[in-house]
Formats: structure tokens, sequence, C-alpha cells
């Protein structure tokens, strides 16, 4: 048998019809996933030379999907890259839900990924420019069970560079933690410099204290969450009071409620931390009112 018949007989069987997510977006071209050819000389692959994005697609309706392609624009910026690139990546987001059969039901995402382009390895640019790699899937939302009767976190040194801001490739500061925190039985570490609780691997982090929801203010240390921003709207308009100060990591164990926020997670209370439960363990009436409210707002198109 060769090296390919084994990756295939260990793949899950394709649903009928449609194949699920197989059709990608590489080099401006709709493929087949399995036509994709990397270069070895992709300053991504090299180098972890690119940016990212994520937007998630509810019956075929995106979620904010102005607010990240305008992110995306920012992390382009920011990393020097054209950002001339992202101009047609909107049409790009819509044609992948289609081509992939999600356009109609249920929840989708769609990762989208820009590198400084294909180049003999270099720290500098490229002397001569070249176009940047453009590389993009849709897939169906990952099943991370039921997150609304909450998860556990622990928490752990952020060891990643100063620019959080900027959604970049090279996770790999992030990649550890998560797994510490995948080895420890948790679902998510939050990430803690300087004494304050930042943000998690993937997600924002929120805390609750005297029906105060605290955050993180926005900074070089964290990303914008795009669900942040929106949760952050729906507390304002609702009169929940907000305090966007980042909370110290040794007051966690006296916070009312904890919960974590992002794309593919929307709100998901953080019923125990560091092995310790959270306020009486279970989901707090803030975090659920504020999961309602976003769900509310995905269902109604409001964002
Ligand atoms: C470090 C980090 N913080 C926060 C988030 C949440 O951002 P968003 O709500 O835009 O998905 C993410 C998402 O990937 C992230 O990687």
């Amino acid at each position: 048998m060769t090296a390919n018949e084994t990756v295939a007989t260990a793949m899950p069987p394709q649903s009928a019809g449609v194949p699920v997510g197989d059709v990608v977006y590489f080099d401006a071209r709709y493929i087949q996933k399995s036509e994709v050819t990397v270069s070895p000389d992709d300053r991504g692959f090299l180098l972890g030379d690119g940016v990212y994005e994520v937007a998630a697609a509810y019956d075929g309706r995106f979620v904010a999907l102005d607010r990240h392609l305008g992110r995306l624009k920012k992390s382009l910026a920011e990393a020097r890259i054209d950002v001339s690139v992202a101009d047609p990546l909107e049409s790009v987001f819509q044609e992948l839900l289609e081509r992939n059969g999600f356009a109609e039901r249920g929840k989708a995402m769609v990762y989208l990924q820009v590198t400084r382009g294909v180049s003999p390895r270099t720290h500098a640019f490229p002397k001569v420019p070249v176009r940047p790699t453009v590389y993009a899937f849709a897939a169906p939302f990952p099943d991370m069970g039921d997150l609304a009767s909450g998860i556990s976190a622990i928490t752990r040194p952020d060891l990643r560079w100063s620019r959080c801001d900027i959604k970049v490739i090279s996770l790999i500061a992030n990649v550890l933690a998560n797994q510490e925190a995948k080895e420890n039985g948790s679902f998510e570490a939050i990430l803690v410099r300087d004494g304050v609780a930042l943000e998690g691997t993937h997600t924002s982090f929120f805390a609750v204290k005297d029906d105060v929801v605290m955050t993180a203010p926005l900074s070089n240390l964290i990303l914008p969450g795009i669900t942040r921003e929106i949760v952050l709207e729906l507390c304002h308009r609702t009169g929940l009071s907000v305090n966007e100060q980042a909370v110290p990591a040794h007051t966690l164990p006296q916070a009312d409620e904890l919960f974590i926020t992002g794309t593919t997670i929307e709100v998901a209370p953080v019923v125990v931390l560091d092995g310790r439960p959270v306020g009486d363990g279970a989901p707090g009436p803030v975090t659920t009112r504020i999961a309602e409210l976003y769900r509310a707002a995905i269902v109604a198109g409001r964002q």
C-alpha cells in the first residue's frame, strides 16, 4: 500500500453529493483541496510570514464580515503585505460557502490566510516583489461539544510576541499553551502577562465581578476580537456595566463569573479555572444573558 492509499483509508467517508469543504480557494482559483500544491519556498511555510482571518456563517449569512475584512486589511498593513490582495476577498468568503454546500443551512466557517509569497528564504522581504499566496477553505463548525454548560481553563504565562493585535499565522506560543490546556483536561489556557489575564490562546477573556463585566483593553497585547467587540456593544446597549481593564490574575479566584468569546465559540462560560470552581461552578446569570443576547443578535443579523 502506498502512503497515499494509507491516508485515503484513514479519511472519513464523504457524504453523497457535493463533497463538503473540498473546494478551496488557492492562487485566485477555486480548486479541489487535493489539487493544492504549496511551494516549499512559500514564506508562510518557511517563516510563518503571513496573516489570517476566520469568519462564521449561520444559514449562509456571515456574522460581521465587514469587520473581519477590516481586521484582515489592518493585519496586512501592519505586516506590510500588499493590502490590495484583500479587495476581491469578500466574494471569496461567500463563494466558498456556496461551492461547498454551506450556503443554505447550518453553521460554517471560512478560514483565509495570506502569506508574503514564494521566494528563496531570506529574513528580509524578497528583493523582487512576489505575489502574496492566498489560501481559503470552508468547513462546518468544529464540534467542540456543549460549550454552553461551561468549560474548564488553566492560566499560563503569555509567551507570545508583543504585537498580538495582528492576526499572524505564527502561533506556536498559542499552540503550546493550548496543548498544555488539553493535556490538563481543559479547553483553553488564559494567558497572563505582567500579572494580568489578557486573553485565551484563541479566545477573548472576560470576568464578571459585582455585575461589572471586565476585559483587557485593546492594545498591542491582545487580538481585537470581533466577538469581543460585539459583546461589548451588546453590554452597552442593554445597560450592563463594562470596565475595559485587564483583570489582575490574583483576583481571578474571587470572580463571580468568567467567560471566553470567539467566532466559532460564541460566548462560553468558564466554570473551572486552574482546577477550582468559578463562582458556584455553574454558568452565571450575566454570562448566560450575554450568550443569549449574542445568539439573538446573530439570528437577527444585527452585528
Ligand atoms: C488570540 C485570540 N484572541 C481572541 C480571539 C477571538 O477573536 P474573534 O472573536 O474575532 O474570533 C482569537 C480568535 O482566533 C484569537 O486567536
